[in-house]
């Protein structure tokens, strides 16, 4: 039933972009997850190679991945750095509204913005609307020809970096989640500002800021879909990207399984390397069994959007199962590494760390399970 099979050019793309993530982003990370500093560096080289915008068809300039490709490649990435890989999965999460919804002309403005070197991000969180996307408090009020926007949006991924947002807010609170919609706003409007940086647990690469929108007036032909579609464009963006955020973690699991792997090996106790004895092999095994299974899923899911078939359950599936997955099996490569799992010194509580935020952003793995619970019911 799956065809996945890849061209001379895929397979070219990933194995340069494997050798991007070691040469490059590897020697990079420990400096970088101490500082929490933003690695223009190397998002600038991934600009010029087009990877910061893999979903933009080749007709507006982008490479046009597939979301398998897409998957792979953030999977590749993630392996030397889930932070970096974030930052380029937050610029297709904020795609896909356009992609979905854009008419020629946003298409034009929103893609150029970002061929011509710019980031993105998605602003629909707030400090009370989370899970409950639905909630959201920022309002959008039309003024002859324009909205005016106001409110505060938090945890957004690239608040700061970016040059280009897509927002959600409501034009009528009491209608609920009928009253939402979407606008492409770029950042250097008037009125618009950067709140704190979160000083995070992990993913210390990636930005993760406050946007603050006050009195920000943007022309009416940048509404994305019809007023009051808002909620229904953000539940069907995040159905597309969710498998980005498995892929994000397949990439921490086998970086974790990899690296457990070659240590078992080298370290020796009671005169024989610990991977002579079963239990760790049991170990490594289960850790190779959820990070296959969960490899899988992703690509299913992503399949599924490319063959344009029913995927939202599937993705919701693959995102709680990769990330569930990310989390146990860098618990487990800490176990193995034992005090030197624990130690800054070594690469792998870095890995534990980064593998928390995947059950959390996107969409809790509790509100993966109502997804899922809700299409099984339905
Ligand atoms: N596609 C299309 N329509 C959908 C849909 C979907 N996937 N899901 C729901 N809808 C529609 C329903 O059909 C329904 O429409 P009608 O009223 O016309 O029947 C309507 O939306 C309401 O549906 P629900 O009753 O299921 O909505 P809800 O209020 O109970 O919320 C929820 C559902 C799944 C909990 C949703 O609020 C949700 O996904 N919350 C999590 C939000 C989230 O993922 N946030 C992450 C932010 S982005 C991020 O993290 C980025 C980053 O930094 C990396």
């Amino acid at each position: 039933m799956y065809d996945m099979s890849l061209t001379e050019e895929e397979n070219l793309m990933i194995q340069s972009v494997k050798e991007f993530t070691q040469t490059t982003i590897a020697p990079a990370v420990k400096e970088i997850d101490i500082s929490g500093e933003f690695p223009w560096d190397i998002v600038n080289k991934l600009i010029d190679l087009g990877l910061h915008a893999m979903p933009v068809p080749a007709e507006y300039g982008g490479p046009g991945l597939s979301s398998v490709m897409s998957a792979i490649l953030a999977e590749e990435l993630a392996k030397g750095c889930p932070g970096i890989a974030t930052t380029v999965g937050a610029n297709g999460l904020t795609s896909y509204p356009i992609l979905l919804t854009g008419t020629e002309a946003q298409k034009k403005l929103y893609f150029d913005l970002l061929m011509s070197g710019k980031l993105a991000a998605f602003c629909l969180t707030e400090p009370n609307a989370g899970s409950d996307a639905g909630a959201v408090a920022t309002t959008a009020v039309k003024e002859g020809g324009e909205y005016v926007l106001n409110g505060q949006k938090t945890f957004i991924t690239n608040g700061g970096v970016a040059g280009v947002y897509t927002v959600f807010a409501t034009q009528d609170k009491s209608k609920g989640i009928k009253g939402l919609s979407a606008f492409i706003v770029e950042r250097d409007r008037p009125g618009i500002s950067v709140g704190k940086e979160e000083n995070k647990m992990g993913i210390r690469a990636s930005n993760t800021t406050d946007v603050f929108l006050e009195n920000v007036r943007i022309p009416a032909d940048h509404l994305l879909g019809k007023e009051g579609e808002g909620f229904k464009i953000a539940m069907q963006t995040l159905d597309k990207a969710r498998p980005i955020v498995g892929a994000i973690s397949v990439g921490l699991s086998q970086a974790a399984l990899d690296a457990s792997i070659k240590y078992s090996k080298e370290r020796q106790q009671f005169g024989k390397p610990i991977c002579a004895n079963q239990a760790l092999q049991f170990m490594l095994a289960d850790m190779a069994i959820q990070t296959e299974a969960a490899r899988w899923l992703v690509h299913r899911a992503c399949y599924l959007i490319d063959a344009g078939l029913p995927y939202g359950k599937e993705s919701a599936i693959a995102k709680t199962f990769a990330s569930d997955t990310a989390m146990k099996v860098t618990t487990d490569a800490v176990q193995i590494f034992g005090g030197y799992g624990y130690s800054r010194d070594y690469p792998i509580e870095k890995m534990m760390r980064d593998a928390k935020i995947m059950q959390i952003f996107e969409g809790t793995n509790q509100v993966q399970r109502m997804v899922i619970a809700g299409q099984l019911l339905r």
